[in-house]
């Protein structure tokens, strides 16, 4: 229980972590303050070593003061041996208030003891102080060697002088923190005015971020430049036209759905009319000629609602992409042959050229025959009866391609763009039909990855064709 408590603890406090992490402004911050940290450490040991240091020089020199005063002092008497009456000033110069405890020793060339601790070491270097320990007390030394004239035995005298540390390391703590505080003064200040210019320098991205997250969901005019630094401009510039795409697109929807709107009502009204006609009618044969209508328009009502729906289908983003593996030319030869018997009927010479070799393709396989089914019943469509339809399937290096050719009316060349547009049907065009067959054409072909081309046929009619990439050997 305990553990389990203990364990979504740590989950909790990784996850507020991991959020930090996730705010630039922490970010920036962390490594300002790391870096403070870190300067601040640093300079906390150079502080250190240089109070050290010079605290250092200062207990030395005193030390030599000392031993001078000490070896000036030294007399040879009437025997020839040396002798001493230690000054007071000597020793006195240590007294700082520390009570620090004085040692010394002054010996002669030859090992005679003059004065003092005969336990008390020499320094290794003359004149140079070092650490030591004496009597279980850590001391600083140093010895001093003076020449003496007049002894029996010719010769400098050595004299030593230790001192307890105490008042040594008041010094030291004393210069090391006034060192460090004037220097952590000016860290502090330096880190606060670089927070202080990150906040402001940040300010403009805080600001773009409530305008954007400020704004209602409909509002997609663009956002002023003039609100962030000239480096976040391209950024800003690229939301602007992200939304403006997305304007064009909402736009083009609201569009699309009011001409289906609008398509979808006319025929309803129709149907309306022609139902309360054949329930008016006594008649039989009048009945009937008002039941048959009623079958058209109910006809051309499911066809225009199935376009629809292909359409939609075929939009982009509507389906998960799929990529089945599908032979092209077995799917047009299956599609003519379930409208053979159609062309057959208006008196059609319907044709496929196609060699027997598979022709691979990858994409959406029912697109794909949607895309061919509309392209036929073109054809046969707006072909007069007694007309002539050719379809070709053939594979050109990495493409494959589809050729339909028939000797209908064709398309003018000023009508070419626009046959692709939803809804759009050519001034007079006499069969039924809703306008969207070419308009799914374009979504399938274009989503493939290939494009359609319209040209005049040698027959006079339309010569259409279809690129799509082809896979496969
Ligand atoms: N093979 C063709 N020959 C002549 N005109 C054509 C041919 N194919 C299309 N058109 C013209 O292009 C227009 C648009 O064709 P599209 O297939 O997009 O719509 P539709 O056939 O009218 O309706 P549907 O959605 O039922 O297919 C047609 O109305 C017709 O005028
Ligand atoms: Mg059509």
């Amino acid at each position: 229980m305990l553990g389990e408590n203990v364990k979504s603890l740590g989950k909790g406090a990784w996850q507020a972590i991991r959020l930090l992490g996730a705010s630039l402004r922490i970010q920036l911050l962390a490594w300002i303050f790391l870096t403070l940290i870190g300067a601040i450490c640093i300079n906390l040991y150079l502080s250190f070593l240089t109070a050290n240091a010079t605290a250092n020089l200062i207990l030395d020199q005193t030390l030599m003061a000392s031993a001078r005063v000490i070896a000036e002092d030294v007399t040879v008497d009437e025997s020839g041996a040396a002798q001493i009456d230690i000054p007071p000033a000597a020793l006195e110069m240590f007294d700082t208030g520390y009570q620090d405890r004085v040692f010394y020793r002054v010996i002669t060339a030859w090992g005679n003891l003059v004065a003092g601790f005969p336990d008390l070491t020499e320094s290794t270097r003359p004149g140079i102080g070092e650490e030591a320990v004496f009597h279980d007390s850590p001391v600083r030394l140093l010895t001093l060697y003076h020449p003496l004239v007049g002894l029996k035995q010719q010769g400098d005298i050595a004299v030593t002088v230790a001192a307890t540390r105490s008042g040594w390391t008041a010094m030291r703590d004393r210069l090391w923190l006034s060192d460090f505080s004037k220097q952590l003064v000016l860290v502090l200040l330096a880190g606060t005015v670089t927070i202080v210019g990150l906040q402001r320098g940040l300010a403009p991205v805080l600001r773009l971020r409530d305008a954007v997250r400020d704004r209602g969901r409909e509002r997609l005019d663009p956002l002023s430049l003039d609100i962030v630094q000239t480096e976040l401009r391209p950024l800003v510039a690229t939301l602007n036209d992200h939304m403006e795409r997305v304007q064009n697109q909402i736009a083009a929807q609201r569009r699309f759905v009011a001409n289906a709107a609008h398509q979808l009502r006319t025929p309803l009204a129709l149907i309306a009319m022609q139902a309360s006609v054949a329930a008016r009618e006594a008649d039989p044969a009048r009945r009937e000629e008002a039941l048959q209508s009623l079958r058209t328009s109910t006809r051309l009502m499911t066809r225009l609602a199935s376009q629809l729906l292909t359409l939609s289908r075929a939009e982009p983003g509507s389906r998960r992409p799929r990529s089945d593996r599908i032979d092209f030319a077995a799917t047009v030869r299956q599609i003519l042959e379930y409208h053979a018997e159609e062309a057959l009927g208006r008196g059609m010479d319907l044709g496929l050229e196609a060699d027997e070799q598979p022709i691979f393709v990858e994409g959406d396989g029912t697109m794909l025959r949607e895309m061919v089914v509309n392209l036929v019943d073109n054809a046969l469509r707006y072909t007069p009866r007694g007309g002539t339809v050719t379809v070709r399937t053939t594979r050109e290096g990495d493409e494959a391609v589809l050729q339909i050719e028939d000797s209908g009316p064709g398309i003018p060349e000023g009508e070419r763009d626009h046959v692709f547009e939803r809804f759009y049907r050519i001034v007079g065009t006499q069969a039924e039909g809703s306008g969207l067959g070419l308009a799914i054409v374009r979504e399938v072909v274009t989503g493939a990855g290939g494009n359609v081309t319209l040209r005049d046929a040698t027959t006079g009619g339309l010569l259409l064709t279809v690129r799509i990439p082809a896979v496969g050997p």
